[in-house]
Formats: structure tokens, C-alpha cells, sequence
């Protein structure tokens, strides 16, 4: 009896040696997250509206106001390029008509960077999302493209950022800019066509995780 207690004591000691060990060994590990590292990524739950009731589509705050209409929309891709990806979340952010990440008053959390005018979606069954803005305006120094800043959230993973929605006409998307840019989920370089009311229509579809680093399919 004396000796099966011992025996069943220095088993239990191994085994919380062996368990102690392999949390260490896990602890020791940095989590690495898809997409790499997003400074204000996060802002994608500061959703106003919880984010399992986001819709496919969105208006974003600045709509209302003056300057170039935008609708923008598209599908969203599984990895394999061909499977609509249902339940992802895409929030955008950009400039106004002067190149600011204005803000309104009241802003808090990423608010403080990002401004006022933001959106966020959520795909659809078939994968489609659609937003309407106004076209933003570059930044008054002039270093960047006229842009609209995307994350996307896919269930089960981190968030991530993926290449900015620039437009094509733009002189600023010159061959330097088409050289640094990464095509995460795809090419962001999109075309505008004015419809019938004067609003510019521009589509890109997603592949998620092509050109992302660290993404697990
Ligand atoms: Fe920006």
C-alpha cells in the first residue's frame, strides 16, 4: 500500500512537472497573428452596431454631404478564389474632401485617428458586400493616393489589414506606388464609372489571405 502511494505520488509529480513544462514551453511562443502587425486594426470593434448585426451594406456618415458619390461593392472570396466568404467583416475608414481624417466631436477609442467617416459590414450570404461614401481626397502633402483604409475580420480569425481602395485615374497611383503596394486579398487599384444618378461605381472582389502572411486556411 505504502509503495503504490509512492509510486502514484512521483507519477503525479512527472505529471505536473510535464504540464507545468508545457505551458511554459507554449508561453514561450509569441502568437503570431495573421496579417502580421496592425496598429488601429482593432477599431473593427468599435462597431456602433453590434457586429453579428452588421448588414452587407453600409452608408457611411459623409454621404449626405458634398462632393464625388462612391458606391463600391463586390464579392468576397474564400482562399480557394471561388467560394463566396459569408459572415465577414470589412471596416473602412478614409479622408474627407480636404485630405483630414476629420472629426466630429465626441469621437473616442481609434475614433481619435480614423474620424468620422467609417463604415462597417458584414458579407452576405453570397458573399457580397456594398458601400456608399464620398470619394475622399488625398492627404494636402500630397504623399499618398486618395485612399480608403479596409481591415477585414473573418470569423475564427484576428483581423487584419489589406491593401487600400485607390483609384485608378488617380496620378498619385504612379509606378511607385503600384511597386510598394502588396495586393493583400487582391489588387485595391479599382476603376470608376458614373452611373445614370452621377454616382461613381467601382467594384474589387477579395481573396482572403492571398498576399496575407501567417494565413491558415
Ligand atoms: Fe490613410
Amino acid at each position: 500500500m505504502n509503495i503504490l502511494y509512492r509510486l502514484t505520488s512521483i507519477l503525479l509529480l512527472f505529471t505536473n512537472i510535464s504540464c507545468s513544462q508545457d505551458k511554459n514551453k507554449t508561453d514561450s511562443f509569441p502568437k503570431q497573428n495573421v496579417g502580421g502587425m496592425c496598429e488601429g486594426c482593432e477599431a473593427v470593434y468599435e462597431s456602433p452596431i453590434p457586429l453579428e448585426e452588421l448588414n452587407w451594406i453600409d452608408t457611411l456618415p459623409d454621404f449626405s454631404e458634398s462632393g464625388p458619390k462612391l458606391e463600391i461593392s463586390g464579392v468576397i472570396y474564400k482562399s480557394d478564389g471561388v467560394t463566396p466568404a459569408p459572415g465577414v467583416i470589412l471596416y473602412i475608414y478614409h479622408t474627407d474632401q480636404k485630405g483630414y481624417y476629420s472629426k466630429k466631436g465626441g469621437e473616442s477609442g481609434w475614433g481619435l485617428r480614423h474620424g468620422y467617416i467609417k463604415g462597417w459590414i458584414k458579407t452576405n450570404d453570397m458573399g457580397e458586400y456594398k458601400f456608399y461614401t464620398l470619394k475622399p481626397a488625398p492627404y494636402p502633402n500630397g504623399s499618398d493616393p486618395a485612399h480608403i483604409h479596409p481591415v477585414i475580420k473573418e470569423p475564427e480569425k484576428n483581423e487584419y489589414w489589406i491593401d487600400e481602395f485607390v483609384f485608378e485615374d488617380d496620378p498619385l497611383v504612379n509606378e511607385s506606388y503600384r511597386k510598394r503596394i502588396q495586393n493583400r486579398c487582391g489588387s485595391g487599384i479599382i476603376s470608376l464609372t458614373m452611373n445614370s444618378d452621377g454616382i461613381l461605381i467601382g467594384k474589387r472582389d477579395l481573396i482572403l489571405g492571398k498576399n496575407i502572411p501567417y494565413y491558415t486556411k
